[in-house]
C-alpha cells in the first residue's frame, strides 16, 4: 500500500474513534440534558445560579456546603460525582424508587422519569468521574450548622 493511502486510512480511523466523534453511549448525552433541565445543578453545583448556568460540565455535581435547614435538621446537596463513582447503576435506581427523605432533594420528581432516563442521569454523571470533596454531613434539628444554610419553612 502506498504511504499516502495508509496515512489516509489512519486519519479516517481516528475520526471514528470514541472521543473524536459522538459519545459512545447515547444515554450519556441524554443524561446531560436531563441533569441540566432537572435543576440538579441549582443545588449540587456550587455557584451555578450566580454563574447564570455557565459552569462547564466538568465542574457539575460536586456537592455544596450551603445547607438546607428545616424541621428535619440541615441537609447538604451531596457530591454526586463521588457518590456515583462508588455505587452501581442498580443502587441508584433503587435509591430513586425507595428514597423519600429530606427536603429539598427531588426524589419524588425523579420517580416520574422512565427507567432509561434514570439510567441516563447515572451514566452521564459517572462519565464525568469523581471530583471535589464530600459535602458536610447532615445535622439533626438540635445542631447549629457551622456553614451557611437556607432556612426553608413556610411563613
Ligand atoms: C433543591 C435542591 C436539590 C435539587 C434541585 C437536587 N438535589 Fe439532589 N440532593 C439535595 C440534598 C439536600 C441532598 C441530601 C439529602 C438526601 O440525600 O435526600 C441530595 C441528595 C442527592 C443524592 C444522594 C447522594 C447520597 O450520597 O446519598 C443524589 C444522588 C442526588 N441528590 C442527585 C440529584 C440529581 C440527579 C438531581 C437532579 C434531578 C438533584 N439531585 C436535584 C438537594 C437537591
Amino acid at each position: 500500500m502506498k504511504v499516502w493511502a495508509f496515512a489516509l486510512l489512519l486519519a479516517l480511523g481516528a475520526l471514528t474513534l470514541p472521543g473524536a466523534g459522538a459519545p459512545v453511549d447515547p444515554l450519556i448525552a441524554r443524561g446531560k440534558y436531563l441533569v441540566a433541565f432537572g435543576s440538579c445543578n441549582d443545588c449540587h453545583t456550587p455557584g451555578w445560579r450566580e454563574s447564570d448556568g455557565t459552569i462547564p460540565a466538568v465542574r457539575w455535581m460536586t456537592g455544596s456546603r450551603l445547607g438546607y435547614r428545616g424541621p428535619w435538621g440541615t441537609s447538604y446537596p451531596k457530591n454526586v460525582r463521588r457518590e456515583f463513582a462508588s455505587i452501581r447503576e442498580s443502587d441508584w435506581l433503587f435509591m430513586v424508587r425507595t428514597r423519600g427523605g429530606h427536603w429539598p432533594m427531588v426524589w419524588h420528581d425523579l420517580r416520574n422519569l422512565k427507567i432509561d432516563d434514570q439510567r441516563a442521569i447515572y451514566r452521564f454523571v459517572r462519565s464525568l468521574g469523581p471530583r471535589g470533596v464530600p459535602a458536610p454531613a447532615d445535622l439533626p434539628p438540635s445542631r447549629e450548622p457551622s456553614t451557611q444554610y437556607i432556612w426553608i419553612v413556610p411563613h
